[in-house]
């Protein structure tokens, strides 16, 4: 059985009832049977979301001590979280694959979404296709 790390950021706690017009009306509940469903067999989805960004951090440790790929919402802490930034790096720079998501598409939003710190170390990024962002990143994470 392999593990894929799905780990999400500040306020992605709040799903379902944050900005539904922003984020629709599912919440991380439904995010994660959505990724049960759609994951290979022998795949198993370790879903986790944080407000902290130092718990964050050590999810990230965790992935490149574990050797676990990650799709990272990195929510608020994408536009500014260097610290974020180099934790993310060491799981790229270990060999593992790190796919950055987006529910919404920050390009199309307010101009501080524009920039992301994490984009240019991740392995790819997906944005904008609701949970479909993350289903697409799973798919791409476990290929055979
Ligand atoms: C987000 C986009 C970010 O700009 C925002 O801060 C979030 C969610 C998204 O999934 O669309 O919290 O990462």
């Amino acid at each position: 059985m392999s593990t894929v790390l799905v780990l999400n950021g500040p306020n992605l706690g709040r799903l379902g009832s944050r900005e539904p017009d922003v984020y629709g009306s599912a919440n991380l509940v439904d995010l994660r049977e959505l990724l049960v469903a759609s994951a290979r067999e022998g795949v198993s989805i370790d879903l986790r979301q944080t407000d902290d960004e130092a718990e964050l951090i050590h999810w990230l440790y965790e992935a490149v001590d574990e050797r676990m790929p990650v799709i990272l919402n990195p929510a608020a802490f994408t536009h500014y979280s260097y610290a974020l930034r180099d934790a993310a790096s060491l799981v790229t720079k270990a060999g593992l694959l790190l796919i950055e998501v987006h529910i919404s598409n920050p390009h199309a939003r307010e101009t501080f979404r524009h920039t992301s710190v994490v984009s240019a170390i991740a392995t790819g990024v997906i944005a904008g296709l609701g949970f479909d962002s993350y289903r697409l990143a799973l798919d791409f994470v476990t290929a055979p």
